[in-house]
């Protein structure tokens, strides 16, 4: 899997310098490949430039399959693959700067608080959460995140 996402980002970096004239994100740093481009979803995992890693919308999934259970269960999954995500970028939630969570119920504010403020370093990131009308997949909770990637 590893093998196959280094060869997949070394295609996409030698296609990116061999194909656009304007010079396209990514070919500074590589783009993160970590769940792929989700296929038909047609998102990276994350893009990386100038130290800094924007994560894509990530979902509670595991292994490409929704996991079962509530919003505590779907959060804490979440953070998880969004760690995962910022390890292959070279960072960790320790770096992560802002966050944004969208609910499918704002219902569920206060539960996702506690898994999201006992699962993450303090200080906390800045944080915007909103409540969306509906996520794909029926997901309850999506989080993207921006991180500085610190230096070696
Ligand atoms: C995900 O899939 C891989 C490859 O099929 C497997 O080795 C791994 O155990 C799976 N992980 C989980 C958490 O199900
Ligand atoms: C949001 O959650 C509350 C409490 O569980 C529930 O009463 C309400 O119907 C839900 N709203 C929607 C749109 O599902």
């Amino acid at each position: 899997m590893v093998r196959f996402m280094s060869i997949f980002t070394t295609l996409l970096v030698v296609l990116g310098l061999t194909s656009a004239k304007p010079v396209p994100k990514g070919t500074e740093q590589p783009v993160v490949t970590y769940l792929g481009t989700q296929g038909p979803i047609l998102s990276s995992g994350a893009w990386t430039s100038k130290g800094i890693v924007y994560t894509s919308g990530t979902v509670p999934s595991r292994n490409g399959s929704i996991i079962s259970g509530g919003i505590e269960e779907q959060t804490a999954q979440v953070l998880k693959n969004i760690g995962v995500v910022l390890e292959e970028a070279g960072t960790s939630w320790d770096y992560v700067m802002k966050t944004t969570v969208f609910l499918a119920n704002m219902s569920d504010y206060s539960a996702m608080n506690e898994v999201y403020g006992a699962m993450l370093p303090s200080p906390k990131p800045a944080r915007t959460a909103v409540e969306v009308g509906q996520l794909p997949g029926n997901f309850l909770i999506e989080i993207e995140a921006i991180a500085a990637i610190p230096d070696k």
